[in-house]
């Protein structure tokens, strides 16, 4: 039975929540930006008050202990064999897209690859580093799910495309990547010289990992590795992302090192906080992730079934992974569907930014009650242009 009661949440309104206080719109239900409203594991929040009360801040570098905590975790959660050298903390993994496509760059990279709908920042980080961002939609399955859309990938990679960028499991479409789907990829990458860059922020939020695995970068062909940049993070799992702690995983010398050159004097070092906090994490917060796997299942159960009885013109993809779903709503021939929503009370991320029109992604990392309330104002939105 869960020990975790994911039911309270504290309330965050007024907080300085970028989430709930961003829009600043009086009782807006904000089901955008991808962090949980739930309190993280005791065991995160007595490291952090441990570290304040040692009342020093100055500048941090991991201990020994912490990076053992992230190589004892990688091993033990997803078996990858990492050494301590691969390891290059970083203070987010938004800039860090950015870093790879810099990297990319300096090997004589002019553009970068990617499949849509995705994560806003994987379409626009390649331009930081003055490469052209070319991107090929991911295709759906008869049951909804979303993959590789071989053929296109083949017919838009160019001789002078330098980088994949791939995330898995993926934010919004909720995929956990086959080996088989990855083992193509991989195959495509040497075949293109490009660099893999594959973001895993996700992987401890899989929704059945006996039926979808992760298959990390990592576990796909040695000769890969000397071409593969793996970003991972405790903090979507563990709701620490505002601490700002992630790391990348650089099996290559070579591209590490490109990797920590490119970075130069662009990214601020790792806080203190952001080290206790991931230790801490995947020290001991195994049995809360359980917990808050199988209340997240629920969220994602009740949304669909909610949809289904009562808007079954809409379709969602049916998630593998993550608090987030993505939500078709262009049946509802609505011009402009996030604005209308905000305008009923309800803030979801827009399809748009994802670089797929008419379509919303729904945070589900909320108590149930608060989702309840978000579907009964759904219904309440679209009765009104009925
Ligand atoms: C796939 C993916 N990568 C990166 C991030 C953000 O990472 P960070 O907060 O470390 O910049 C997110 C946040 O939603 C995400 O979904």
């Amino acid at each position: 039975m869960a020990s975790t009661n994911f039911d309270k949440a504290p309330n965050r309104r007024g907080t300085g929540s970028f989430k709930w206080d961003h829009f600043d719109q009086g009782d807006t239900l904000p089901f955008w930006v991808a962090d949980m409203d739930f309190e993280s594991p005791p065991e995160v929040i007595e490291a952090l008050q441990a570290q304040v009360a040692h009342g020093v801040f100055g500048y941090a570098c991991a201990k020994r202990e912490e990076k053992g905590a992230v190589l004892e975790y990688l091993y033990r959660a997803h078996r990858i064999q990492a050494s301590g050298a691969w390891l290059v903390w970083l203070p987010g993994l938004v800039p860090s897209l950015s870093v790879a496509a810099a990297v990319a760059k300096v090997r004589g990279a002019a553009s970068s690859l990617c499949s849509t709908p995705v994560y806003p920042p994987f379409l626009s980080s390649p331009g930081d580093a003055g490469l052209e961002s070319l991107s090929v939609p991911l295709c759906q399955d008869e049951s909804g799910r979303w993959t590789f859309d071989v053929e296109a990938l083949e017919a838009t990679v160019r001789p002078d495309t330098g980088l994949f960028v791939l995330c898995n499991p993926h934010n919004p479409v909720g995929t956990v990547f086959t080996r088989e789907e990855l083992d193509w990829l991989g195959d495509f990458c040497e075949r293109h010289d490009l660099l893999l860059c594959s973001d895993e922020i996700h992987c401890d939020l899989i929704l059945d990992e006996e039926k979808t695995p992760h298959v990390s970068a990592l576990h796909l062909s040695e000769s890969l590795r000397e071409r593969t940049i793996v970003l991972m993070a405790a903090s979507k799992t563990y709701n620490i992302a505002g601490i700002g702690c992630a790391y990348a995983l650089i099996p290559d010398g070579k591209l590490r090192m490109a990797y920590r050159k490119a970075s130069g004097g662009w990214l601020p070092p790792v806080n203190v906080f952001g080290y206790a906090a991931t230790e801490a994490a995947y020290r001991h917060g195994e049995p809360w992730r359980q917990d808050l796997v199988e209340y997240l299942r629920g969220n994602h159960v009740l949304l669909a079934k909610y949809l289904r009885e009562h808007h079954p013109e809409l379709s969602l993809t049916p998630a593998e992974a993550t608090y987030l779903a993505w939500l078709d709503v262009i049946p509802l021939e609505i011009e402009k569907p996030q604005p209308f929503f905000q305008k009923h009370g309800l803030t979801f991320s827009n399809g748009v930014d994802f670089g797929a029109p008419g379509y919303l992604r729904w945070n589900l990392g909320c108590t149930r009650a608060l989702l309840k309330e978000g579907l009964e104002r759904f219904t309440g939105a679209i009765r009104s242009i009925s």
